[in-house]
């Protein structure tokens, strides 16, 4: 297995109804400011990245009814949906995780907003969280 480094609390991610509104919540609350915004048609979502010092709150709201984040919100309400953990290699951070067990939901690497190359994996099998793996 490849090595790789685990860098950074890339993101927290939070589904909201409405992303306008979340993002002048934040912006008027704590001051934060939107890095990057960008609706990924393949997911289903808008997202809008808001900078906090090396990492991002990820605002997350479904484009369409069948999007997973519309079901989550459907089920769970607004809250925490993942946590975005940057790390220097996505192929063998999975793989890793696959070894440890985790059910993952992307069995390998895929494009991601801004550049990135994601794989999300299963909560069950990793205490309840949403996790995606982030390479820049
Ligand atoms: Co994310």
């Amino acid at each position: 297995m490849a090595a790789f480094e685990l860098q950074e609390v890339d993101h927290v991610a939070v589904a909201v109804r409405d992303l306008d509104t979340a993002v002048a919540w934040y912006a008027s609350a704590l001051g934060a400011t939107v890095a990057h915004r960008e609706r990924i048609e393949s997911d289903g979502v808008e997202e809008a990245l808001l900078k906090v010092a090396d990492s991002y709150v990820q605002l997350l709201t479904p484009t369409r009814d069948d999007s997973p984040v519309a079901k989550f919100l459907e089920r769970r309400g607004e809250g925490l949906h993942h946590v975005g953990f940057r790390v220097s290699d996505c192929a063998a951070a999975l793989e890793s995780m696959k070894s440890a067990g985790a059910a993952v939901i992307d069995e390998r690497p895929r494009p991601g907003s801004r550049g990135t190359t994601v794989a999300f994996v299963h909560p069950k099998g990793a205490f309840g969280t949403l996790i995606e793996l982030v390479q820049e």
